[in-house]
């Protein structure tokens, strides 16, 4: 098969390492890719945005499947104007994407099919919202309707906060985004990212996994786009794994059919679980950046035959089986992030890193200049390994970043420490 694979991330990498150790596979193209990608395909500059670009590329090289990574050309409806011309793709069309695309759509599916979340409003002008926000009382989350790159989200612990953050959105603080805002019943749990293949018809569970949202240790500073990973989540057994397949996702595949919009693709559940069960936060219609990571060192099955039986509506065919043991991934950032990551500083010893025992180093924002391998983004690097459990894991992964000579870039240090206090205990 000839594949196309859209993105630049450590996810696309994760991916593009897995699709290429498929004995399908003739030929892998990634648009526009990173150094560490180049290793597994040949990179081509095509700007995603412009549909009739890629549907061009994809006809002139006869690719079989097109698979995007990332949410935004998602939500810009590019897998419809690849299907309409005829070719293959894993993930949502447009109107499925609305998932993601639009937090009010995802709020207005819950109440109509019965999926537990918390209690919410949706605003256009700010008055509304603060009298709503005053009669509800903190703790309240404020979010932007629209995709904010992880930013539109405000958990207010005080009701001040709440009103502030009405304000930045109605300001335009999230641009078209935050033309709408959607106000939530704080969630109290532990969270937990869950994923699940689907192909319209059938979702089958595709892993769990624990995310580090905070910038800095101990989970404190601005949220991020996620800063480590790890998989399996504890907090995921398999009759919670049960219980939301059949609290949340299948009234949700039921609803979307019924919508008009059935999802294909992976649908990537953002939950609490609360002392009632699990609640969804958030939906998103892509795999996690860094949790692509994690569940692709356990996947044991072939990626790319599991991608086409999604985008063939065929999953009542295939049966994804994943190692029994821990992944666990580190993200390195430039300093700076998540407010100014400065670019351009140089990183070394990433080959010595990688020898380390069941490590894998996968690239996010790295570029190649004058023969080094530069920072070039937020988060740069993921330092991901595999062990018997979340410790060895850990262990393995701290002792490769020591090899890595960046001093412009900084990480956490206690990724996976929920599931280590855990160990410890038992
Ligand atoms: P989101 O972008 O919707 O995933 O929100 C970002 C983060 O904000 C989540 O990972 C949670 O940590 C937090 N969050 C979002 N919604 C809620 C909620 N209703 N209750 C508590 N925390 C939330
Ligand atoms: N790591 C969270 C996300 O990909 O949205």
């Amino acid at each position: 098969m000839k594949v196309l694979l859209i993105g630049s991330g450590g996810r696309e990498h994760a991916l593009a390492w897995k699709i290429s150790a498929s004995p399908l596979l003739d030929k892998l193209y990634c648009a526009p890719g990173n150094p560490g990608i180049a290793d597994h395909a040949e990179l081509v500059s095509l700007n995603v945005e412009d549909h009739d670009a890629v549907v061009a590329f994809a006809k002139e090289k006869t690719i079989d499947l097109v698979v995007i990574g990332p949410e935004a050309p998602l939500v810009d409806g590019l897998s419809d104007s690849l299907r309409k011309n005829g070719i293959r793709v894993f993930g949502p069309s447009q109107g499925a994407a609305q998932l993601e695309g639009s937090k009010g759509f995802t709020k207005d599916l819950c109440a109509r099919f019965n999926i537990p979340t918390g209690a919410y409003g949706r605003f256009n002008n700010a008055p509304k919202a603060k009298a709503y926000i005053r009669q509800q009382g903190a703790p309240i989350v404020v979010k932007a309707d629209g995709l904010a790159a992880g930013k539109g989200v405000v958990v207010a612990m005080e009701l001040e906060d709440a009103l502030e953050a009405v304000d930045a959105c109605f300001e335009g603080a999230f641009g078209q985004a935050g033309a709408e805002v959607v106000v939530e019943a704080y969630l109290d749990g532990e969270e937990a990212s869950f994923f699940c293949l689907c192909d319209g018809k059938t979702a089958i569970p595709f892993g769990t996994a624990q995310d580090h949202k905070r910038v800095g240790d101990g989970d404190t500073g601005p949220n991020t786009g996620g800063m480590g990973a790890y998989s399996p989540a504890p907090v995921m057994p398999a009759e919670m794994v049960e219980r939301t397949m059949k609290e949340l996702i299948e009234p949700t595949m039921r609803g979307m059919a019924e919508l008009g919009h059935p999802f294909s693709g992976i649908l990537f559940a953002g939950l609490m679980i609360t002392k009632d069960g699990p609640q969804l936060i958030e939906y998103n219609t892509r795999f996690g950046d860094p949790e692509c990571q994690v569940l692709m060192m356990r996947l044991q099955s072939d990626l790319l035959e599991l991608l086409t039986a999604s985008a063939d509506g065929k999953l009542d065919e295939v049966s994804p089986t994943f190692s029994d043991e821990t992944a666990l991934t580190v993200v390195m950032a430039a300093k700076g992030y998540p407010e100014a990551p400065q670019k351009g500083s140089v990183i070394k010893g990433l080959d010595e890193a990688a020898k380390t025992e069941d490590v894998k180093i996968f690239h996010a924002g790295t570029a190649l200049k004058d023969g080094n391998l530069v920072a070039n983004g937020g988060r740069v690097l993921n330092v991901t390994a595999t062990g018997s459990s979340v410790s060895e894991a850990q262990t393995k992964v701290y002792e490769a970043i020591e090899k890595i000579d960046w001093p412009n870039g900084f990480c956490r240090r206690d990724i996976g420490w929920r599931a280590i206090i855990r160990e410890q205990e038992q």
